[in-house]
């Protein structure tokens, strides 16, 4: 029995066929699929993992899920950087009035498809959902609630969720995909504040530790990562669209709003012209851009990402070992929460061991083969979910799956089945070095490090 994804990948192949316009590439032809390789952006899929079956493993019985869930695809954010509403809304507009001098002449020039483009980006839509964002978690939430239907057993289910519009309506659409009309009656919902308030409650890590956010932490070597590889991979870019405009020499903020038109329209309507305006090899480069952000900025090469991502994984092991009571142990937890907080909760798990802050990645080339890809781990709708078993040993084991593809657990032994099938035993899950600060003391190392407000557990992950 593999996991009931079925209906999200055929929905990302009816969508893959309808976008023809950018299957014109170089060596990629036929196995690149453009859309899965657009960092955080990237439409909902499964990571390639080493593809060990996500069925339920027999003589095993499901006895806990944890759900930490991205909201679903959106518009582009509010505000005035490059990969932001109001800029590429700017864009849109020279690129019809004329501000820019396409050479129109040119018969093969790729920006032909301006003279009948409709502009997409709105930014009155800024920060919203898209359609598809609504549908993913809809399908997600019908998914878990089948795949995991033996632990609905409660009248009323705590839904945790961070306190932005996107995120919650995210959650919404996820009961809905759960309860249908009974939505309202089954769910408590728990508003989680994104600022410091919420403590080591978050589910907004970046902003509720005041260390961290106060003095812009990472944000100095983040930029310089970026803008050091950014120099490196937009210059052959550069010079290849420079022939398609008349006296003019784009900017790298100029390919990278062109970049963000593919991947906004995209999101928000299937397809877009202005992917074709790049290779695979260069969308490539896109994504190692956005995964050197996640990655130097909270993530796994910041000294922070353990810090920021344990509150969370301390909070979780705590509703793990809740299990060893036989009388009263809760059975389903919810989360729903940003890319941003996700990344930092896997690195604090220990996923992401082949980048630290003393090996990062490196700045000025793309190495390719290196795990903290957003792509696989925090596309729209992406998702952490954590299984708990008890099996016929009856010795409880720990599973996670990410975006609904087994994640390879190797540093805690094996599963029931003796062999690398993805399971650790809890004890060993939790004592693991790769992970022991965090499952038994992430709340205080957030606390102290972050200088955060001490707050009693009220919410449980
Ligand atoms: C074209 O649009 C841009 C961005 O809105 C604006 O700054 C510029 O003045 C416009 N140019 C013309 C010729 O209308
Ligand atoms: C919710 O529960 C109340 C009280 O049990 C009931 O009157 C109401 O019909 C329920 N609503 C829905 C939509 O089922
Ligand atoms: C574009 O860049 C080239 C090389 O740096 C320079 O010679 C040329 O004058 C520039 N053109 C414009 C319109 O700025
Ligand atoms: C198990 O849960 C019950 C009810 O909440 C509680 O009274 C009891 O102390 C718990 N037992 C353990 C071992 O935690
Ligand atoms: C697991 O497999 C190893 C050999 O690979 C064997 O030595 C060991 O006894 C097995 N353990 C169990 C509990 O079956
Ligand atoms: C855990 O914390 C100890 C003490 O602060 C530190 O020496 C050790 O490196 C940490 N382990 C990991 C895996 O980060
Ligand atoms: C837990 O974290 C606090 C704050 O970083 C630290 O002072 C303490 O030594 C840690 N305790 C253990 C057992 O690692
Ligand atoms: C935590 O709970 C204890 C006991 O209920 C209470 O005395 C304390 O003030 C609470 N602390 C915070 C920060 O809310």
């Amino acid at each position: 029995m593999r996991l009931s994804s079925f209906s999200l990948w055929f929905l990302a192949f009816i969508i893959g066929s309808v976008s023809a316009r950018f299957s014109d590439f170089e060596s990629f032809k036929n196995t690149f699929n453009l859309q899965e390789h657009l960092g955080s952006l990237s439409i909902y899929h499964e990571p390639y993992f080493t593809g060990l079956s996500s069925a339920f493993p027999e003589s095993c019985e499901i006895r806990q899920v944890h759900v930490l869930q991205r909201h679903g695809s959106r518009n582009p954010t509010t505000g005035d950087g490059v990969t932001k509403a109001g800029y590429l809304a700017e864009v849109q507009d020279k690129l019809i009035n004329g501000s820019f001098p396409i050479n129109y002449k040119i018969p093969d020039n790729p920006f032909q498809f301006i003279k009948s483009w409709v502009p997409v980006v709105d930014v009155s839509n800024a920060d919203k959902l898209s359609s598809s964002g609504r549908l993913e978690l809809f399908e997600m939430g019908r998914e878990v609630f089948i795949r995991y239907n033996t632990l609905f057993d409660a009248n009323v289910y705590e839904i945790n969720t961070a306190a932005q519009g996107r995120v919650v309506e995210s959650a919404e659409w996820y009961s809905y995909g759960m309860f249908g009309d009974q939505m309202a009656n089954k769910t408590n919902f728990i508003y989680i504040a994104e600022d410091e308030t919420a403590g080591a409650n978050t589910l907004s890590d970046h902003k509720a530790c005041p260390v961290y956010n106060e003095k812009n932490v990472d944000h100095k070597e983040t930029k310089e990562a970026q803008s050091n590889w950014e120099d490196i991979f937009l210059a052959p870019i550069k010079t290849r669209l420079n022939l398609y405009f008349s006296d003019y020499n784009l900017t790298n903020d100029d390919v990278k709003s062109f970049y963000y038109l593919c991947v906004f329209e995209i999101a928000l309507r299937d397809e877009s012209d202005f992917c074709s305006l790049f290779t695979p090899s260069e969308v490539i480069n896109f994504e190692y851009n956005t995964d050197l952000k996640f990655s130097f900025h909270g993530g796994p090469a910041s000294e922070w990402s353990e810090t920021l991502g344990g509150a969370y994984v301390h909070n979780l092991a705590e509703s793990l070992r809740s299990v060893y009571n036989e009388t009263n142990y809760q059975k389903t937890f919810f989360a729903f929460t940003h890319d941003t907080h996700i990344i930092p909760v896997e690195a604090a798990l220990g996923f992401f061991s082949d980048v630290t802050p003393e090996n990062p990645l490196p700045v000025t080339y793309n190495p390719y083969t290196y795990s903290a890809k957003t792509s696989s781990f925090v596309p729209f709708a992406g998702n952490l979910i954590t299984e708990l078993f008890q099996c016929q040993d009856q010795k409880f084991y720990v599973r996670h799956l990410v975006n609904q593809q087994v994640f390879p657990l190797t540093d805690c032994g094996y599963g029931p089945s003796n062999s690398s099938d993805g399971m650790c035993e809890l004890s060993a899950y939790l004592n693991s070095p790769v992970r022991s600060n965090s499952t038994y003391n992430g709340t205080d190392t957030f606390n102290v490090a972050c200088k955060a407000n001490p707050t009693n557990v009220t919410v449980h992950y």
